[in-house]
């Protein structure tokens, strides 16, 4: 009888006002799109120069810029009817975009779910708010260290504490609101550098209330960095105990700890589902994965290779459908579903390889 009472009283309201027949309808119509998410490059410009990251000189030959706003509208005019979140990330911080805020609550009034990662250096009061304003649902903010020294030594140009300090901030500015929205995770590139450190950036969420603390491996696109960084080539006992210790004060703590696996298996379908996920970048251009953002020179084995530039359509140019209809895309998603038949660059990535 209650719920009955309550339908009717939403009914009556739905009837009453046009604005909230808008938001119901819209969202349930939204839910229904195929697709789970793309990334768009709204930044391809960064404050930073994190000693891992492909933005490195020499690895991308691409230019790097800021998404145009009309870029940006075109894009999101051609794909919002097909997915569900979007997740505002690139080759550069998506905080360095000055209407970012605009782009977020444009993306929400399409009824988008909104995500974004950072690197956590970008953050005052003013922007704080904007944020929680415009509706973004989830922000991950990059810490790949749990000491001043390690963290400044692989992110090069940002301070520690500050990021600390920014980070608080977003969260003072949430309990002052009184709002969930946007849910905080934190991040982390693994590698023999800093996984010692792990269980201290486990420690870092638990003080700051971050509940969920996602580790990856990381790419190499340098006989150096494969040489030294990652854990998936082997992983010593020391290693090995660092990481058995983050998971027991991560269960200790109530932390969310996401491990990524550490051993290469043989080639095999892809987790990050390009079926189901795209990118577009700076310039419109849909590519089909994370790891093809952008051209770049790797390294994977001792073997130095190059992934060539992997663009499926332009998104100012042809229409979403027959871009994600052509032959050649839809033969490397089906290869990337299955396992079967994967080009060489799926072949060499950590997606298909457990990892
Ligand atoms: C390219 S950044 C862009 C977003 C933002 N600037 C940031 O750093 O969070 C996206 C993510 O890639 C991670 N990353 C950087 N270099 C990497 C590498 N070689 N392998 C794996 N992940 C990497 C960063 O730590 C970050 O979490
Ligand atoms: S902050 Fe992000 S985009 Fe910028 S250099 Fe670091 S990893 Fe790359
Ligand atoms: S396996 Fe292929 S499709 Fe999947 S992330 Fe890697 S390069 Fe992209």
């Amino acid at each position: 009888m209650v719920d009955l009472t309550r339908k009717l009283k939403r009914a009556a309201q739905l009837l009453r006002d046009p604005e909230e027949r808008r938001v119901y309808f819209g969202q349930r119509q939204a839910v229904r799109r195929p697709l789970d998410s793309a990334w768009i490059e709204v930044s391809a410009v960064c404050n930073l120069d994190c000693i891992t990251c492909p933005r490195q000189e020499g690895i991308t030959p691409e230019p790097l810029k800021l998404m145009p706003m009309e870029t940006y509208h075109k894009v999101a005019d051609a794909i919002f009817p097909y997915i569900r979140n979007v997740n505002f990330i690139g080759l550069g911080e998506s905080l360095m975009h000055p209407q970012i805020d605009q782009i977020i609550s444009h993306a929400k009034s399409k009824f988008v779910g909104v995500n974004m990662t950072s690197n956590g250096t970008i953050m005052t009061d003013k922007i704080a708010h904007k944020l929680i304003d415009s509706g973004l649902d989830s922000i991950a903010f990059s810490i790949d260290g749990g000491t001043k020294e390690t963290f400044e030594s692989i992110r090069v140009n940002a301070r520690f504490d500050k990021v600390q300090r920014n980070i608080r901030r977003l969260i003072e500015a949430k309990k002052a609101l009184n709002v969930q929205r946007p849910w905080i995770a934190m991040g982390m590139v693994l590698m023999k550098t800093n996984v010692r450190e792990l269980s201290d950036v486990v420690r870092l969420c638990h003080e700051l209330e971050i509940p969920t603390l996602n580790a990856e491996n990381v790419f190499t696109w340098n006989e150096e960095m494969e040489r030294t960084l990652p854990l998936y080539n082997g992983i010593n006992p020391e290693e090995k105990e660092a990481i058995e210790k983050a998971k027991q004060t991560a269960a200790e703590l109530g932390i969310n700890l996401e491990l990524p696996g550490f051993i290469l298996k043989e080639p095999g379908p892809c987790s990050y589902r390009p079926h189901e996920h795209f990118v577009v970048t700076w310039e419109g251009n849909l590519r089909p994965c994370c790891n093809l953002f952008h051209p770049y020179e790797y390294v994977f084995q001792g073997q130095k290779k190059f992934a060539h530039e992997a663009t499926m359509g332009n998104l100012l140019e042809e229409d979403f459908l027959s871009i994600w209809n052509k032959p050649d895309y839809t033969a490397f998603r089906k290869a990337n579903e299955t396992g079967i038949g994967l080009p060489e660059v799926c072949r060499d990535c950590l997606f298909s390889r457990g990892l």
